[in-house]
């Protein structure tokens, strides 16, 4: 069986050590809102630093699609990390005047086009003057990117504790979990989801599927769904995922009630209706009040629970996520009562543990979203591909 390459009995004293970071954080009006990513790669920042490594860490901010765009600078990272900041990611200057254990951080490599495309002549380029590649940006291992990929053929590269970490937990969930295992599905698309459920299917003795996603199999089901958010032209694979599931003794869960307004408007009045009772006008902005207390019991016989994507308007606060975030205290306490073992992913998700300030209660939090789910999918990212020995 193939292993990923890790930095154990690597010496990295006096070495120029290019480190790839998933700094990839919302700002808003020139704020970092969320650090937790920056948060969980510190502690291969400093492993690295107190190892007499000379860090250059690089990351991309945003989509700046190869040009330079002031606003996706990584400058407000190095403020917050407190670390000098270099603005070019291929100038090399720098590189003569660092001491053993400095850490300096790079301008965003997506203001070179080379980063997305994988480009080789880009990855020679960055890798210039370096001696060793570590990966900890587990958040982006899903992309094809060059310093995420084409870096490996240029450098001996080995994965950093957070990625090693992700790859431990997230693969004791797919192949370990304690049983009876119960998966949490929300989020508005089902297209990205697909590949999740029928997986999921496959490990999960039950199956809670909420929000829009919920809302989408419901009409598949005949329900009425009125003015809502929805995917009509979902039904097959919401048919398929139900025959998997009933074909693999996974039992699904459908929202059963749903909070309702007359307008997608976060200021509307929220009316509990149950699913059958939608009205032609009605539009769900989130699970309701029975479908909560379904969730939350459902909690009570779980060993093991997998949550992925909100169950309603989370991001217009408590009246339109009231779902998610009872859902989210709840899951918190059990966690921490170590009643079960929880692992909690995607950004959606992470930001309502967070409103509830329950975090560090969860059991597992990944740091990744578009790679949670393709990991979850049985996907092996091709960022962790380069890394295998
Ligand atoms: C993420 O936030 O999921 C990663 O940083 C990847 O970003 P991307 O979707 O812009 O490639």
């Amino acid at each position: 069986m193939k292993t990923i390459r890790n930095l154990k009995g690597i010496n990295v004293r006096g070495k120029y050590v290019l480190l790839r970071d998933d700094f990839n954080v919302q700002i808003v009006d020139g704020v970092i809102t969320d650090t937790f990513r920056i948060d969980a790669a510190l502690k291969t920042i400093k492993r690295l630093s107190k190892s007499g490594a000379r860090v250059v860490i690089c990351s991309h901010l945003g989509r700046p699609n190869g040009k330079r765009v002031p606003e996706l600078s990584l400058r407000i990272v190095a403020e917050y990390l407190n670390i000098p900041f270099i603005d070019d990611c291929l100038s090399k200057d720098f590189l003569g005047t660092m001491k053993n254990g400095d850490v300096i951080l790079l301008e965003n490599l997506r203001f070179y086009s080379g980063e997305e495309k994988n480009e080789k002549s880009f990855a020679k380029k960055l890798a210039d003057g370096f001696d060793v590649y570590v990966n900890d940006a587990f958040a982006v291992s899903h992309r094809k990117a060059a310093s995420v990929v084409a870096i490996t053929k240029y450098l001996p590269s080995y994965a950093g504790d957070l990625l090693n970490n992700e790859i431990e937990k997230l693969t004791n969930l797919l192949q370990n979990p304690k049983k009876p295992m119960v998966a949490y599905i929300g989020g508005a698309k089902i297209g990205t989801k697909i590949n999740v459920l029928k997986k999921l299917v496959n490990i999960a003795d039950k199956i809670v599927i909420g929000g829009a996603m919920g809302t989408t199999f419901n009409f598949a089901l005949g329900l009425p769904v009125g003015n809502s958010l929805y995917e009509p032209e979902q039904i097959n694979n919401v048919m398929k995922i139900l025959k998997l599931a009933y074909k693999n003794n996974c039992e699904i869960f459908l929202p059963i009630d749903k909070g309702v307004g007359k307008k997608f408007d976060r200021n509307e009045k929220r009316i509990n209706r149950d699913a059958g009772q939608i009205m032609d006008d009605d539009v769900i902005m989130d699970d309701g009040t029975k479908t909560t207390q379904r969730n939350i019991d459902l909690l009570c016989a779980a060993k093991t629970v997998m949550w992925n994507g909100t169950f309603g308007m989370a991001e217009w606060g408590k009246r339109w996520g009231y779902s998610s975030f009872e859902f989210a205290k709840h899951l918190a306490k059990f966690s921490k009562m170590k009643k079960l073992t929880s692992v909690v992913g995607g950004g959606d998700t992470v930001a309502a543990i967070d409103f509830c300030d329950v975090r560090s209660d969860m059991g597992y939090v990944s740091t990744g979203g578009g790679a949670f789910l393709e990991f979850i999918e049985g996907k092996t990212l091709p960022g962790i591909k380069a890394l295998m020995k």
